[in-house]
This record gives structure tokens, sequence and C-alpha cells, in this order.
């Protein structure tokens, strides 16, 4: 099959979050099951532009017509660790920002961006029998097919549109709507584009909602939550009229990038039959960070420092951890400046405390040095879509200690409460998202570490034994693109 992924992020090139990790692992995936894939991305001026091998202008001229002008583009392609990529370069800069979203005219970059990657495949005689887009960054590319594009030549392609976040749905101004060339009187409506919360404004996630043959989110729990409850974030009518056509499918994690037997990142490499070697990580990241107690536990985060996440408990479980008898190690970063200035006035006040390590930023390597390092891993998510890190973990035996909802609720099985046998439970859950859920969880994990050891063990082999690969997810995918073929 000849898959064209339509796409703001892969890793490692282009990565914000778990979104460039799903979409490389995926893509993964499907090749090695030997599927013809493609990516088409914007030409960011901020990407690992190290990492991506033989970059070279392959279409130039590609005038793309936006809003009463028109465009100039050029394409480039490269092999992102060896994934074919297309990026779309604009003239007029329009991914020349430094970064990858948070400008405050992100609609109408990327509903620019789903019109020039049509426009390309259009002029570059591209037919794939599917095109898979994410999140709302994309949401207008089944749109466009569907009008603009469907008769001008291209077979007819099926869109599998995932969402991977319902809390961005890239609202604008109804304007965007000219802008791409599409009829206000016909897309505008409620049934369409039409945001509810204003008579003039336009949602990107639902014209990809309603236009892609198949959607699908990124775990069941979230699926349900975002129908029926309101992390739907005012989605939930349209998701219930599109109903037959909705999907919930736990990501996978690409163990080629996340395998403590094969990290690069890692001082020791080491598996489940090998599992005492994963302590002289543990050594290794206490000397990276100044950690200086070999007796206690390191209770690890690594996050975007975002609502979403739980910023405040996080930050509660920082003291609580270390009143408790542990070591705490954080790496996050934030595109808000008020949490970046708090957790920076944390970082200050902590300094001196020889258990606690707070790094601020973006740091790859740092990030498979916890995995592999920390004893635990705390994700205290307000919501949480999939949730890749607590996966992450358990392949590197790092016990999570999460909050029990969405993608999280649907791979970490409590030690004491889970209806599961106890082979099966792989880490420690809580349910209210206030300082009393978080402590019960931090307590019954901190004790079983310090008390009962032969039983921390189990569980960290009880989650290092999940398949939490691609291979399951992959063949989903190909299920859904194959039943869309046929419809
Ligand atoms: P989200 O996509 O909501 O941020 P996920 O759990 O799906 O959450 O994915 C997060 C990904 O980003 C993981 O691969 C994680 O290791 C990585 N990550 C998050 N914060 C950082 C950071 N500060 N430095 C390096 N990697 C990070
Ligand atoms: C989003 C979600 C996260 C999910 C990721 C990949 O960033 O916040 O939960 O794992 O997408 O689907």
């Amino acid at each position: 099959m000849y898959i064209v992924m339509i796409t703001p992020e892969c890793a490692p090139i282009a990565k914000v979050g778990g979104l460039g990790d799903v979409v490389q692992g995926l893509s993964n995936e499907l090749s090695i099951r030997g599927n013809v894939v493609e990516l088409i991305l914007p030409k960011y001026d901020c990407m690992r532009y190290d990492r991506i091998w033989g970059l070279v202008k392959t279409y130039s001229d590609l005038w793309v017509p936006y809003y009463n002008q028109w465009i100039h583009c050029d394409v480039y392609f490269g092999f992102a660790d060896g994934l074919k990529c297309f990026f779309i370069e604009a003239h007029n800069g329009f991914f020349d920002r430094g970064t990858y979203y948070g400008q405050h005219d992100d609609p109408q970059r990327f509903a620019f961006f789903c019109k020039a990657a049509l426009e390309f495949m259009l002029k570059s005689n591209k037919h794939p029998e599917i095109i898979h887009c994410h999140d709302w960054q994309t949401g207008l590319v089944p749109v466009l097919l569907f009008e603009q594009y469907q008769y001008l030549g291209m077979s007819h392609p099926r869109v599998c549109y995932t969402l991977h976040n319902m809390q961005h749905q890239g609202v604008t101004g109804g304007h965007i709507i000219q802008q791409v060339g599409l009829d206000p009187a016909a897309y505008m409506t409620p049934q369409r584009l039409l945001d509810h919360t204003h008579p003039h404004a336009v949602n990107l996630m639902k014209g990809g909602i309603v236009f892609s043959n198949f959607v699908t989110t990124v775990s069941s729990h979230y699926l349900d939550e975002i129908r029926y409850t309101e992390q739907g974030y005012g989605l939930q009518h349209t998701l219930h009229l599109h109903g037959q056509k909705l999907g919930g499918i736990l990501n996978g994690v690409d163990y080629n990038v996340w395998n403590p037997g094969l990290d690069p990142h890692i001082p020791v490499r080491y598996n489940l039959e090998t599992l005492d070697q994963k302590y002289e990580n543990k050594t290794a990241l206490r000397h990276r960070l100044w950690l200086r107690d070999e007796y206690k536990p390191i209770i690890g985060v690594i996050s975007r420092l975002d609502a979403q996440k739980g910023v405040g408990l996080i930050r509660h479980a920082i003291f609580y951890c270390l009143a408790n008898g542990c070591q705490f190690v954080l790496l996050g970063a934030s595109a808000n400046d008020s949490i970046n200035a708090d957790f920076w006035h944390l970082k200050h006040h902590l300094n001196d405390n020889p258990d606690c390590h707070l790094e601020i930023g973006y740091d790859e390597d740092l990030a498979h040095q916890i995995y592999a390092g920390a004893d635990m891993l705390l994700v205290p998510s307000a919501y949480e879509p999939c949730g890749l890190t607590q996966m992450i973990a358990m392949k590197y035996g790092t016990v999570p200690i999460v909050r029990s909802v969405g993608g999280l609720a649907d791979t970490v099985f409590d030690a004491n409460y889970a209806h599961k046998p106890y082979h099966e439970r792989n880490g420690f859950a809580f349910n209210d998202f206030n300082h009393e859920g978080l402590e019960s969880a931090l307590y019954r994990a901190i004790g079983l570490w310090y008390q009962y050891p032969q039983y921390f063990r189990e569980l960290m082999e009880n989650g290092m034994h999940y398949d939490f690969s691609w291979n399951y997810p992959g063949q989903h995918y190909l299920n859904i693109y194959h039943h869309i073929q046929e419809v």
C-alpha cells in the first residue's frame, strides 16, 4: 500500500512531544510491513538538520494559491532515520520562526501547509492510496481534498485522521475559509467547520473529523472521554454524529529507539535477563546529576510542563518525595512563561539539595538516561490522550506512577488495586486530581521500594514483559486503511 503521512512533527527531526514519536514509530512499522510510506512536513528552520540525511531540493517553484496571491515554495527531500520525508519550504517565512508552534498565526501557517502539501502531491503526480493526517494542523487536508483536489487528476486517496489532543483544535477566524479558497456559505455551517463558540469561528480539527474517512484517537479510554465528557472540548456532538467511523487505538512505542538493550544514549545496556545492570545506569545518572545518596530510590519526571501534565502535582510531588526518603529528577520544558519561571525558581530554591535535580529544557540524551536510571516515573496528568513516557519507562524496568486517565488507564495497572492477576500489575495509579490522590500512590510506591524490594522487582519485571511495540497497532491501522478503501 502507498501511504502518505501529512504531519507537523516527526521524531527525531521535528519533535515537540509524543506526536513526533508516533509518526516515526507508525511509519517505520508500516514500512517494515512492506508498505511505501512517505511523509510531508513543513521545512521548519528549527528542525534537527543534523539528523536529516541527503537533503536535496526535489521540486522547485511550487506556486501555491493562498488568499488572492501565489506563495512561492520549494520542496526538499531527505531521509529521517530511514524515513522518506518531503519538506515544504515557504518563501514567505511561514516556517522560519525559530519554533514549531506558539505563533499568533499558527492556524494560517498550518492551513497553508495543508494546501501546499496537496498542491505538491498534485504537481508531482503522487497517487497514494491512503493519506494519514495528524491533529488540528492537518485538519484541512481532507476538506481541501474533498472540495478542490478530487477532480484535479489525483486518484481518490482515503483519509485517516488521528486526534492526538482535543485541547488544541485550531479555532480561528472565518477568513481562513476564503484564504484557502473555500466557499464560506458552504463550509461555515454547524455540520462542517463552524465552531460552536462563535458564529464566525472556524474549527480546523472539526473539518478533519467531518471530512475524513476514518478518525482515530490514541487510546480507547480517551475515545470514551472525548465522546462522553467535557474532554471533547466542545466536539462531543460532532464525534457523536460521526461515531460510525471512530476508533481508539493505543499508540505503540518504537522499540528500535526506546530499548535498554540497544540504546546508544545509556552507559550500560540491559534487558530483562540482565536487569541488575540497570543499577549501573542509576549510578551514572546520579553522577551526572550530582545526586549524593546511593540508597534512596530515584523518582523521575520527563514531561512538557503544561497544565495537561499536572504541573501543580509535579511541584507537590517534589517536596513530598524529598520529605519521604527519595531523590527526585525532573526533565521538563514549557511553552508557558509563567510555568517556566515557576520551575526555574524552584530549581534555584532546591539547588543545594543533594537529593534533587531539576533540568529545565529539552534534552533527548538525558531523557534516555533518566528512563534507564530512575526507579520510578511519575505521570500525574490532568488528562492524557495516550502518554508514551509510562510505556517507555516500563520497557526500561522503571515503575510508572500515574493518574488513571486516558491512555494511562489503559496501560498502567495498580500493584494493589487493579482487577488483574498479580503478574499483570505493573505500577501505581490514583484517581483524584489532588494532593491526597497523588500522595496515596507515592506512599504505596515508596513503601514497596523500601520494605518489599522483591515485590517491587516483580513490578519492574511485569512492566518489562508487556509488549507496547507498534506490532499490534501497526496491524490495526493497516486494517483501517483496507477497510476505508472498500467503503
Ligand atoms: P506529550 O506528547 O503530551 O508531550 P507523550 O508522553 O506522548 O506526551 O510524549 C512525550 C515525549 O516527549 C516522550 O518521547 C518524552 O520522552 C519526550 N519528552 C518530553 N519532555 C521532554 C524533555 N524535556 N526532554 C526530552 N524529551 C522529552
Ligand atoms: C499528544 C498527547 C499524548 C500522546 C501523544 C501521541 O501529545 O498529549 O498523550 O501520547 O499526543 O499520540
